[in-house]
């Protein structure tokens, strides 16, 4: 029997190349063999997945219509990631291919990074490492480099999934009151264990020094900071984002700390990654992250095991563990 095929758009890493080499007969996009490319490209991609019955991606390939029509024998499609916006379920769904995601492995890992940007920013850590590595600091003052205080003040948490959750517990060590605000509330006692109060947003935007923003992003996401919602801020709040570009207007982002309406930002993640908004690269008090909030070598590891064994599954006769549309396997 020939093993199924495997479109992977990246070589992973050990530990997940073992589980494809020995049950599939696998095809590795590798960027070392493309000196010119970061990425599959999109037609390269496209011609790719023509015989092949499974695909491994990254949240830089889009699987939509145009893929699936390229690709009649694909029964699952594995992104290395826990977003899917890269990932257009409903066309997976009437193509009855089961879409699969990497959610919880990234979530601690992840939520460090949060916090690693929220103190980076409020502490103007990339202001003073710039001038030790310039040999221009002029030595200890009084008035240098003040930033924002941490402890004790307001976390405002927009999105209170895993990552959120995360967030908010580590928190807990900073003595921070902690808002939170999402679609749907959590339970009592999870709101208690990590001493965390629902509100609305708005209100979240009015009470918090810090916003941390750990939503999907979905249409009724896109740009949920915005003209708006930024003038709603502490002139002394800043914001981080760890979910989605889009969910930031960056323009609009750029233009309040221009005029002083919040105090700074600190990103990972853009709205036409890998480019980012040229007002945010001159300006001091922005923290520019490049989407690396799951990079730790384990979490990655562990995402792309968790990607291979989804795949795995749909060719075992198991249930994928993390799929997204599990009911295109039934009957
Ligand atoms: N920067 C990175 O490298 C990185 C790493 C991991 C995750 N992410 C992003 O973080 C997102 C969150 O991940 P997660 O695992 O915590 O997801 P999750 O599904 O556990 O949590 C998302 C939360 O957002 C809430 N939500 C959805 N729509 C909302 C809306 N309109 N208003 C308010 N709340 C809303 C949901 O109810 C849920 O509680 C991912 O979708 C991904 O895009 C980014």
């Amino acid at each position: 029997m020939p093993k199924p095929k495997v479109l992977s758009t990246n070589p992973l890493f050990g530990p997940a190349r073992e589980i494809l080499d020995k049950n599939f007969d696998v095809e590795y996009w590798d960027k070392r063999d493309h000196p010119n490319e970061e990425h599959i490209s999109r037609a390269d991609l496209l011609s790719r997945i023509r015989e092949k019955d499974a695909l491994i991606c990254l949240l830089t390939e889009k699987v939509n219509d145009e893929l699936l029509n390229a690709a009649p024998n694909l029964r699952v499609a594995a992104t290395v990631s826990v977003g899917y916006d890269n990932i257009d379920v409903p066309a997976c769904i009437r193509r009855r291919v089961v879409a699969t995601h990497t959610p919880g492995v990234l979530d601690d890992t992840t939520a460090d990074f949060a916090w690693t940007l929220l103190m980076a920013v409020a502490r103007r850590l990339l202001e003073g490492d710039a001038w030790m590595r310039a040999g221009t600091w002029p030595g200890w003052d009084l008035d240098q480099l003040c930033g924002g205080d941490i402890w004790g003040k307001t976390l405002g948490i927009v999105g209170f999934g895993r990552i959120g959750r995360g967030v908010a517990q580590r928190a807990q060590g900073f003595r921070m009151k902690v808002l939170y605000s999402d679609q749907a509330r959590v339970a009592p006692d999870v709101e208690k264990s990590l001493n965390a109060q629902f509100v609305d947003r708005d209100h979240l935007f009015a009470e918090s020094d810090f916003i941390s923003l750990h939503v999907p992003l979905l249409p009724d996401t896109r740009h949920l900071i915005n003209a708006d919602s930024l003038n709603k801020m502490k002139r002394t709040a800043y914001l981080v984002n760890t979910s989605r570009g889009p969910v930031v207007d960056e323009a609009a982002l750029d233009a309040a700390l221009a005029a002083g309406t919040i105090a700074g930002a600190a990103l990972d993640v853009y709205e036409n990654e890998p480019r980012v908004y040229t007002g945010l690269i001159g300006r001091k008090n922005v923290v520019l992250a490049p989407h690396i909030a799951s990079a730790s070598i384990d979490t990655r590891t562990k995402m792309a095991v968790m990607a291979a064994d989804n795949v795995l599954a749909v060719f075992t006769g198991r249930r994928p563990p993390n799929a997204l549309n599990p009911d295109v396997l039934d009957n």
